[in-house]
């Protein structure tokens, strides 16, 4: 029996999204829950001997993924939050502006970078220089649910749960212009419809 809060659930259970512009279902949740769970195993069985394992979760993006793969990982270990924004609308903009929302002490530990998603691999490359320069870590490892595999030459993430197709994709904590984080799937506007009404303000992170 999934409890209230999960994310596994029979692919019809949840509402009938139509105030959502017409879109496509990439990931599911059970395929979520099920990527999520093995993530969750890898890690745990590898930093079974860790002296101080901290997931550092990309706001905002990243915290619905950060909070289920946390709850599943069975070693111990510490949550910290960085936000770090690189998209305008639905574009690149090529460049990473990171802020920290607390310090982020973890000199001697190993840091695991939680991120929604890898895409060129920039943003996860400039928080992995910085941890790496600013905060002593003993290690950096990065993890994202989803990749659009571009990123080759950029950062290595050691672990992935799923290749997607080259589309702008939401849901599940990923925002178009900040809607549309509490989907509980994957998704992409369909009809070619894939910038909806962002091509304007706000960062997506
Ligand atoms: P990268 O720096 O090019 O690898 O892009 C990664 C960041 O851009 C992620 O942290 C996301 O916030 C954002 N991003 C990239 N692709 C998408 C997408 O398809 N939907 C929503 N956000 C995205
Ligand atoms: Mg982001």
């Amino acid at each position: 029996m999934g409890s209230f809060f999960s994310t596994q659930s029979d692919e019809n259970e949840y509402p009938d999204y139509d105030y959502v512009p017409p879109h496509e279902i990439l990931v599911t949740p059970s395929q979520i829950e099920e990527i999520v769970t093995d993530l969750a195993d890898r890690v745990s069985g590898n930093y079974a001997e860790s002296n101080g394992l901290v997931l550092v979760c990309v706001l905002k993006g990243a915290v619905p993924f950060m909070t289920d793969l946390s709850r599943k990982i069975e070693v111990a270990h510490e949550v910290r939050y960085i936000t770090a924004k690189s998209y305008l609308g639905t574009e690149s903009t090529g460049t990473v502006d990171v802020k920290y929302t607390e310090p982020l002490n973890v000199a001697g530990k190993d840091v695991i970078i939680v991120d929604d998603i890898v895409d060129t691999g920039l943003t996860l490359k400039t928080l992995v220089q910085k941890i790496k320069d600013e905060e002593n870590p003993r290690s950096v490892a990065c993890c994202t649910l989803l990749e659009k595999g571009k990123h080759d030459d950029k950062v290595y993430v050691e672990y992935v749960g799923i290749s997607i197709e080259d589309k702008f994709v939401f849901g599940y904590g990923l925002d178009v212009d900040e809607k549309y984080r509490h989907l509980p799937y994957i998704a992409a506007m369909v009809d070619g419809d894939d910038s909806s009404d962002s091509s304007d303000s706000s960062d997506s992170d």
